[in-house]
């Protein structure tokens, strides 16, 4: 067993029978995470499950006549194929059902009970059934749900509850000491000065109201309200509080508690008070991803407005659903899923680039020696260029998984690809076939091509399940030649080695007749939807008020001074340029990925005149950080880069010495 571990965890599910594309983002991520880990030789233990309890699946299941049980059992199996066939590599899955953590849950309530951690009280406050969550009078947008905006109960009871307000100053401390526990930084940010500066109250851990839940140990007129419940799964599924606890003393603390944005505050905050007050090591880290967002708005199975990823894996196969997943948006920000993203994606990328370049190799190697590359081989030029490339992106590609910036490892993953595509427009083998005095330097051409697209398969395999065994069965390769670490080595692709040619591992899709595919099944789906909606009136209503652009300027007093308090509210960031592209049909406009700290940002800045995207590769500018996010030709910009211009000459404003990205400007 290796000597290196490494704990990572999803959230637990709640049981919906209608999980879209959106759900599976945090499972895809955690996966490539726990597959990289065990390509770079972790013992790596990934948890992921459902979170079962609640008043809405016990009203979910009444509404259907059955128990609550027979209604999460059979949902639950839906969940279970759906990671299947999403090639999910998790070690373990646990229920919040399962007997031996409801026992576990039991225990850590009464030791919290037993040593005052949790007392009893009155609950007064508005209950969200579809959300599970409870508000106060001052949270309630118009009186409603401040999330969903559906209508809320009043709820007054007898609860139990957990001292929440004891751990507030410790909490800070941690935070503040493990810089890295929170990520990205935003999020740390936004938990201090939101939630944790301005005070915490002591948490409803107890429900009286319903009965599908673990019943209070001492008081089973209680039942265990939602976050003890669900978070405890993180070391019940170890044995944690058991004789059997040798995985939890194996692979406690979590290494990652990988989470959307929505419930970072629950990981971040509940979760390491429950730790700190059972006197147990908090998980290292907790980082928050964004949402995938549909026509403007979570997809959330509250709203039924979902994309089927079931269906989409059948459609376009589980590697390219991956690949679009981690590589469209930065991990951290917010992304829109369309279909016609996912099917440009997949053929410019995966068809073009990547497929094109392995089919056109095979061939070649195919063609011109019947398989196999002689073993005399001649340097020549674009070689140096192709292998100093090679050689970096493996240890660039570790370090930006380290980090999670899944989309920025795939983007130098696939400048790779693109290197060695525009290798053979370089070399032109179909000249030097003509040529036998060229017969050595064609060997030396197809032998840099094929030992590239050995290391292009290794680092892909964290993302993609399905397409790295098909190209090595297509170059012919096996065992050590497809060892991680082998991909730092050029050179490696073995003397001998006999390319066979396959299928094509990526057909191209033609975007036009799929679109109208899918606009059919929307239209189709959008009308049941109506039809549902009919006797719902107040569901149109909300759909119907547009969206507020933003709060309009106020005219008050124009003063000729602001207060520094006014300009502390700009939030500058230092931050690198990774990627720079001319926005198409837009000749003002570049799309710039930015690093902030571990966030990644994409910015649209009106310099596409002034600069070329080369030039400003690897700058450090400066972000305004806290900027709304706005659209500029259909992309989202997360901010603004500062520039001075006089309306003929423009520069940007460059960082002067070695600050690190995210610092403030100030
Ligand atoms: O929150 N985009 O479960 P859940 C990105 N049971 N991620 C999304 C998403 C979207 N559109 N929709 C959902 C729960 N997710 C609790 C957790 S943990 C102790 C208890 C993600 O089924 C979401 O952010 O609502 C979360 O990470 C996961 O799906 C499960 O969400
Ligand atoms: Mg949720």
């Amino acid at each position: 067993m290796s000597s290196k571990k490494f704990y990572i965890t999803t959230p637990i599910y709640y049981p919906s029978d209608k999980l879209h594309i959106g759900h599976s983002y945090t499972t895809v991520a955690a996966d490539a995470m726990a597959r990289y880990k065990r390509l770079r030789g972790y013992d790596v233990m990934f948890l992921t499950g459902t979170d079962e309890h609640g008043q809405k699946i016990q009203r979910v299941a009444e509404e259907k006549g059955v128990t609550p049980k027979q209604y999460v059992d059979e949902i639950v199996a839906g969940i279970r194929e759906l990671w299947k066939l999403m090639k999910i590599s998790n070690d373990r899955f646990i229920r919040t059902t399962d007997p031996e953590h409801e026992a576990i849950v039991q225990k850590i309530f009464k030791k919290l009970y037993d040593q005052g951690d949790i007392y009893k009280s009155q609950y007064e406050g508005w209950y969200c059934t579809p959300c599970e969550s409870f508000w106060t009078e001052t949270q309630l947008v118009d009186g409603k749900c401040p999330d969903c905006g559906r209508e809320v109960e009043l709820t007054r009871e007898e609860s139990y509850f957990f001292r929440l307000s004891k751990y507030q100053d410790r909490l800070i401390k941690y935070i503040e000491e493990n810089p890295d526990f929170i990520q990205p930084v935003s999020r740390r940010n936004e938990m201090l000065n939101n939630f944790l500066r301005p005070g915490l109250e002591d948490l409803c851990v107890s429900r009286t109201t319903f009965n599908w839940g673990i019943p209070v140990p001492f008081d089973e007129k209680h039942v265990v309200y939602v976050w003890i419940d669900a978070l405890s799964n993180y070391v019940t599924a170890l044995g944690f509080m058991t004789d059997n606890d040798s995985d939890y003393r194996r692979y406690w603390p979590a290494d990652l508690h990988l989470v959307g944005k929505e419930i970072v505050r629950f990981h971040t905050i509940i979760w390491p008070a429950m730790l700190m007050a059972l006197g147990e090591p908090l998980p290292k880290q907790v980082f928050g991803h964004g949402w995938l967002l549909l026509e403007g708005g979570k997809m959330s199975k509250s709203k039924g407005n979902v994309v089927d990823p079931v269906v989409l894996v059948s459609k376009y196969g589980v590697d390219a659903v991956r690949y679009f997943l981690l590589r469209e948006v930065p991990f951290g920000s917010d992304g829109v899923f369309s279909n016609e993203a996912l099917i440009n994606r997949i053929n410019s990328d995966l068809a073009n680039d990547l497929g094109n370049l392995v089919s056109r190799t095979v061939a070649m190697i195919d063609r011109y020696f019947g398989g196999t590359i002689p073993e005399t081989r001649e340097k020549g030029d674009f070689d140096d260029e192709l292998i100093s490339l090679a050689t970096e992106t493996p240890g660039r590609v570790e370090e930006l998984l380290d980090k999670l910036q899944f989309s920025t490892a795939l983007a130098e993953i696939w400048k790779l690809v693109s290197r060695t595509n525009k290798y053979i427009d370089e070399t032109m083998p179909w000249v030097l076939a003509k040529d036998e005095s060229k017969r050595n330097r064609l060997a030396a051409v197809m032998y840099n091509l094929a030992e590239s697209i050995r290391i292009i398969s290794i680092l892909i395999q964290p993302f993609m399940p399905e397409t790295p065994a098909k190209i090595w069965e297509q170059l012919g390769i096996g065992g050590e030649a497809v060892e991680w670490d082998s991909s730092k080595k050029w050179g490696t692709y073995p003397a001998g080695a006999v390319v066979r040619k396959g299928e094509v591992i990526f057909p191209r899709i033609d975007v036009k007749k799929e679109l109208e595919e899918v606009e059919k099944m929307t239209a189709q789906a959008d009308k049941a939807k109506a039809e549902a909606k009919k006797d719902k009136p107040e569901e149109k209503a909300r759909e119907a008020s547009p969206q507020s652009d933003g709060e309009k300027q106020g005219e008050g007093d124009k003063e000729k001074y602001i207060t520094i308090e006014d300009f502390q509210k700009i939030d500058l960031r230092v931050a690198r340029v990774l990627e720079a592209e001319k926005v198409e049909g837009a000749d003002k406009l570049m799309k710039l990925r930015l690093e902030m700290g571990n966030e990644i940002r994409q910015v649209v800045a009106g310099i596409a005149k002034y600069y070329s995207p080369e030039e400003l590769v690897g700058k450090k500018l400066i972000l305004v950080a806290n900027l709304k996010p706005a659209r500029l030709r259909g992309i989202e910009s997360q901010g603004m880069i500062l520039a001075a211009s006089d309306g003929e000459k423009l520069a940007v404003a460059v960082l002067d010495g070695d600050v690190p990205t995210g610092a403030r400007v100030r």
